[in-house]
């Protein structure tokens, strides 16, 4: 049943509420488009036929999908019907389902879009359409029952009475159709409201008077209502879909002391018995091992990655850099494009001076080396296997450190082998 369904998704909108010269559907939440989430929980339900319909700056928007989606452009920005107008030719020449959903609605689940399409294809609707009850209803569409309790309207806030404004059971902004009741509706649509656009949400105006059956479903988990609109509501969803990706990280056997105060981008991997003390902030394509300890207050970027059994502890940034196992980096240092082999130890302070005003350069530490408190290595730079830097040191470019020998001073020299006896 679901392989059949069309399926719309609406992108083209510029997000004027977000008051921002990027599409409102490319503000990132935990370092992904909030489209991207839209998309996936699609894929998740496990369905295939997918039109995004794209408009303000459309190649940024493609850009998120690519080849592996289908778009089409809106050319009028002017509603949500004009833009399911967009795919008119498409829904011609389909029969069966047509799912629509928003692409700044990005908290919807697989579990949510499945059950809708089931409770659509059950009751034999023209229209089932996603509806929340919630606190505080401001900003959406209200649902509007007629005397029997069936579904008859949605108005949108603007254009709603006082009484309707009290209504607190909203549109999420997901609808399945039937398509061709769809295609007929879309063409009675008129710009009869406050904003003077074309609204979807009049279709089930349209579907009512025919007398046709509209039915409502609900939602999986009440937040899946959550529309970004504004950045406050970007802020918000950034939250919950945090603490669902930190819930599934400890549900592999990854201890987050604190999730509230901790930010993990939504493509990090990380490896079990891992513990991540508060304050912690980890950028997209991070990979993290096993058995490490994280914080507080540090900050992995992107690119970086580090193997098991190592501490990262207080005030530390790690930027495109690569640690493995049994290392040491523990009180305030900076470590930029930096790959430092096993069992090194990684003194307080110690920065990688990676950028000489023009250029990132690289450091290189090998296996076993010990790093003293305060070192500066001005890269590019290498670091010998089991070598020493005393606290202090100042290695300056190409001066690399032999395999067992030991530096010091400003700038660092190599010190004299002591002479067996
Ligand atoms: C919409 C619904 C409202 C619902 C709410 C749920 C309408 C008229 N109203 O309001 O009932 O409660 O979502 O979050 O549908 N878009 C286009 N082309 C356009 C206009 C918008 O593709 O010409 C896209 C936007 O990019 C966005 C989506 O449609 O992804 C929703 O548009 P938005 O302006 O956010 O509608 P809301 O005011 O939130
Ligand atoms: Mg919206």
């Amino acid at each position: 049943m679901t392989k059949e369904t069309f399926v719309i998704i609406l992108a083209a909108g510029k997000g004027t509420r977000m008051k921002s010269d990027i599409p409102k559907v490319m503000h990132e939440l935990c370092g992904r488009p909030m489209l991207s989430y839209v998309l996936d929980a699609v894929k998740a339900a496990r369905l295939r036929n997918v039109t995004v319909i794209v408009g303000y700056k459309d190649k940024l928007v493609r850009s998120v999908f690519g080849d592996k989606v289908k778009s089409i452009k809106q050319k009028k920005l002017t509603g949500t019907a004009e833009a399911v107008k967009a795919a008119r030719g498409k829904l011609k020449s389909h029969q069966g389902n047509v799912l629509v959903l928003y692409g700044d609605n990005p908290l919807i689940t697989p579990e949510t879009i499945t059950n809708l399409l089931v409770q659509h294809t059950k009751s034999d609707a023209a229209c089932t359409l996603l509806t929340a009850l919630v606190d505080n209803a401001r900003g959406y569409g209200r649902i509007v029952r007629g005397y029997k309790g069936d579904v008859i309207a949605i108005v949108e806030e603007k254009d709603a009475t006082e009484k309707e404004l009290k209504i607190k059971e909203i549109s999420v902004g997901a609808y399945c159709f039937k398509s061709e009741e769809l295609l007929e509706a879309l063409d009675k649509i008129k710009p009869n409201n406050q904003k003077k656009e074309l609204y979807l949400t009049d279709v089930v105006d349209v579907l009512a008077k025919k007398e046709l059956v509209i039915e409502a479903a609900g939602v999986e988990y009440k937040e899946e209502a959550l529309g970004i609109n504004s950045r406050f509501d970007l802020a918000q969803a950034s939250r919950i879909l945090s603490l669902r990706m930190m819930k599934d990280l400890m549900d592999d056997g990854i201890t987050i002391v604190d999730p509230h105060t901790t930010h993990i981008a939504s493509n990090v991997k990380i490896g079990k018995d891992t513990v991540i003390h508060p304050f912690t902030i980890i950028d997209k394509d991070v990979v993290i091992g096993k058995k490490c300890s994280l914080g507080p207050f540090c900050h992995l970027r992107s690119d970086t990655t580090i193997k098991d059994n190592i501490e990262i502890g207080n005030f530390i940034e790690l930027n495109r850099t690569s640690i493995d196992s049994d290392c040491f980096v523990k009180h305030f240092s900076y470590l930029g494009d930096a790959t430092i082999g096993k069992r090194v130890n990684i003194g307080a302070g110690v920065v990688t001076a990676n950028f000489d005003g023009k250029k990132k350069h690289k450091t290189s530490i090998k296996d076993g080396a010990f790093i003293g408190s305060d070192t500066v290595l001005i890269a590019p730079v290498k670091v010998g296997k089991s070598a020493v830097t005393a606290a202090g040191s100042i290695v300056t470019k190409n001066k690399n450190v032999p395999d067992k020998r030991v530096v010091a001073g400003i700038p660092a020299k190599l010190l004299e082998k002591k002479k067996k006896r």
